[in-house]
């Protein structure tokens, strides 16, 4: 398994392109089994939970061709069944059952397994398939949903956490060909959600609503292919903001979409940090150690989970009390126990970590875990006295394109061992 070697004390400056975001290509090649005719889909990052993504399609049947970020995906004739063997390496392969039950009528997938920021159930997306007339059950393993036939209907998505993201992008997948209308009521908001609506109303779907908590699906009979670019990765873009706080120096994004980074952005300018947008870049220029920060996370628009991890690196490195409270996953702190190795000083207390800022911290042998805890352990080595070396930094490769190559670009020294 490779590693990677964080030589910390090395500010960053220089510009660095944001890829295509993972969790809006992820359902809309998914989505892409809707119709039988192709679809071309650009700016898709080259991550292996992409790559997982192709490989479930292809052995669905569908044809799938990859030039560099374009994929080609031509689903004339598909399976209705997902195999558990790549099922099992991402949860998010659960968004293939909407588009499945949609044009199909039927699908079995295996459940996803929990993971480490926590149980990952999909009662609601069933929820979602049962309002328009499908029937699930759960066997050896598979989930399992079939319909005679779909018809519209009001369903409330909202969880005991709140929305679901894959659940209503499943719902959505699901309902643009049942018979009527259909009404998600606290649907999720976010910018990956969009840029899915967009996707399925350029294959000819009649979607409206998305982006705000009731999204209105009239069904087609059918739909064809399209082509579509995929939004640019804000989880990716707050990541290397955060890196351009916590290195020092200045960092200018391009290719990102500064409309999705709205709390990000805030967060980092209440801790201190200056941050410019343009039209489709972000700059952020470090000027010394964060300023103590209250944080929350929420459903979009509010600040995202995502970026938990993130931040939490960034606020060891200052002085003063910061309190990050986790309101989706609430246990997402694999990051806190491998910070705290690199002298961190974190007190949990359920689902809030109170941050006593210790200014410099020290590198060290520290462990990835979950796609974004790994991420900021990365950040933090690139302040910390002497080298951090990231284990298992297959996580971090899940999620992120190529993010030695861009840190280095940056001017950080960093190296990965080929383990
Ligand atoms: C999406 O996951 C993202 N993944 C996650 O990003 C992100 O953290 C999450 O949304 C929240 O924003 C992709 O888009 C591929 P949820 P999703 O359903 O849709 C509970 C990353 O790092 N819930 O919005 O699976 C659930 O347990 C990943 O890129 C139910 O209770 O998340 C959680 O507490 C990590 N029942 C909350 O809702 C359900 O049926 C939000 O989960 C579904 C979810």
């Amino acid at each position: 398994m490779d590693k990677i070697l964080v030589y910390g004390g090395h500010p960053l400056n220089g510009t660095v392109r944001v890829s295509g975001s993972k969790n809006s290509a992820l359902p809309i090649l998914a989505a892409a089994l809707l119709t039988r005719e192709p679809c071309v889909i650009s700016n898709v990052p080259d991550l292996s939970d992409i790559h997982y993504m192709l490989q479930i399609l292809s052995h669905m049947g569908a044809s799938v061709e990859r030039a560099s970020g374009v994929v080609r995906i031509h689903a004339e004739k598909i399976k209705t069944e997902a195999p558990y063997d790549i099922v099992r390496k991402m949860r998010a392969s659960v968004c293939v059952l909407g588009p499945l039950l949609g044009r199909e009528k039927e699908a079995t997938v295996s459940l996803p397994g929990g993971c480490v920021i926590g149980d990952r159930p999909i009662d609601l997306h069933l929820k979602g398939f049962e309002a328009l007339g499908a029937v699930s059950r759960i066997e050896h393993g598979n989930v399992k949903i079939f319909a005679g036939e779909l018809r519209g209907a009001t369903v409330n998505l909202r969880g005991k956490l709140g929305p679901t993201v894959l659940g209503t992008d499943n719902v959505m997948m699901a309902a643009v060909l049942a018979e009527g209308t259909t009404v998600i009521e606290s649907a999720a908001a976010e910018p990956e959600v969009v840029d899915l609506a967009n996707f399925l109303n350029k294959m000819g779907a009649r979607i409206e609503g998305a982006g705000t908590r009731r999204i209105v699906i009239h069904g087609v009979s059918e739909l064809h292919g399209t082509e579509h670019a995929v939004i640019p990765d804000r989880i990716e873009a707050g990541t290397y903001l955060v890196a351009g706080a916590i290195g020092g120096g200045d960092v200018r994004l391009i290719r990102a979409d500064p409309t999705h980074l709205g709390s990000v952005i805030e967060a980092l300018q209440k801790t201190g940090y200056s941050v410019e947008t343009g039209a489709d870049t972000v700059r952020v220029r470090g000027n010394g150690a964060p300023r103590p920060l209250q944080l929350t996370t929420e459903p979009y628009p509010g600040f995202p989970t995502d970026m938990q991890a993130q931040m939490c690196a960034l606020l060891c490195q200052g002085s003063g009390i910061s309190v990050i409270r986790e309101t989706i996953f609430p246990q997402r702190f694999m990051h806190v126990s491998e910070l705290k190795r690199m002298g961190a000083d974190i007190a949990l207390d359920g689902h809030t970590a109170v941050i006593s800022g210790v200014g410099k911290m020290s590198g060290a042998p520290v462990m990835a875990s979950d796609l974004r805890a790994s991420a900021a352990l990365v950040l933090a080595g690139l302040k910390a006295d002497g080298v951090t070396e990231v284990n298992r930094v297959y996580h971090i490769d899940r999620g992120y394109e190529r993010i030695d190559e861009k840190l280095i670009q940056l001017g950080a020294k960093i190296e990965r061992v080929k383990a």
